[in-house]
């Protein structure tokens, strides 16, 4: 059985999604008042948060993510709204085992603001992207991603909506390509 840890930042209603339909090993958040360790905790999912600022180097953080990793033996590492890149550490021990979710049709639009970016430029559809990380910003081998349109009524937020509704689809349905087994109680 793969097991899996999911790593965000801020709010974590893509961990909530794939917490309801697999088992989670941990999460990690590198800010220790993010949301996504309130949801954790309400699901019984064990979780770590430590800060970037808190080692001296960007190395010894990594190494701190890489330990703990191991420790768990994770085969899949899912980024989920995990805001800063993956270094070289990380990547060294986990190259090839780390995936992401990015919101925009890649490479349309990588970077931070996927969705506002695809939003301003107004394009008539936009999307999501589930890849494999590596060295580069949204660079990564493309594993599966979808379509969403933008629709003559479309707010930035109705928008928004459509894309992260998009997100709660894919990320289950690639977790379950890559061979990861659903909870037994998940529908
Ligand atoms: C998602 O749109 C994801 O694609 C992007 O960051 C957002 C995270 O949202 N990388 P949430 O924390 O899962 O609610």
């Amino acid at each position: 059985m793969k097991k899996i840890a999911v790593f965000a930042s801020g709010n974590g209603s893509n961990f909530q999604v794939i917490a309801e339909q697999f088992p989670v090993e941990f999460v990690f958040s590198d800010h220790r008042d993010a949301y996504v360790l309130e949801r954790a905790d309400k699901l019984g999912v064990k979780s770590y948060a430590f800060e970037l600022r808190e080692f001296d180097s960007k190395a010894a953080y990594e190494q701190a993510i890489v330990d703990l990793l191991e420790e768990h033996q994770i085969d899949l590492v899912c980024l989920a709204g995990y805001m800063k890149i993956v270094g070289p550490t990380l990547l060294a021990a986990y190259e090839g085992r780390i995936i992401n979710i990015h919101p925009a049709y890649l490479p349309e639009f990588p970077g931070a603001h996927g969705i506002e970016d695809a939003w301003q430029a107004g394009v008539s559809e936009s999307g999501v992207t589930i890849h494999w990380v590596d060295s580069g910003v949204d660079t990564g081998k493309i594993i599966q991603q979808v379509r969403v349109p933008r629709l003559a009524d479309d707010t930035i937020e109705s928008f928004e909506t459509r894309i992260h509704e998009a997100e709660y689809k894919l990320y289950p349905e690639v977790l379950n390509g890559l061979g990861v087994e659903r909870k037994v109680d998940s529908k």
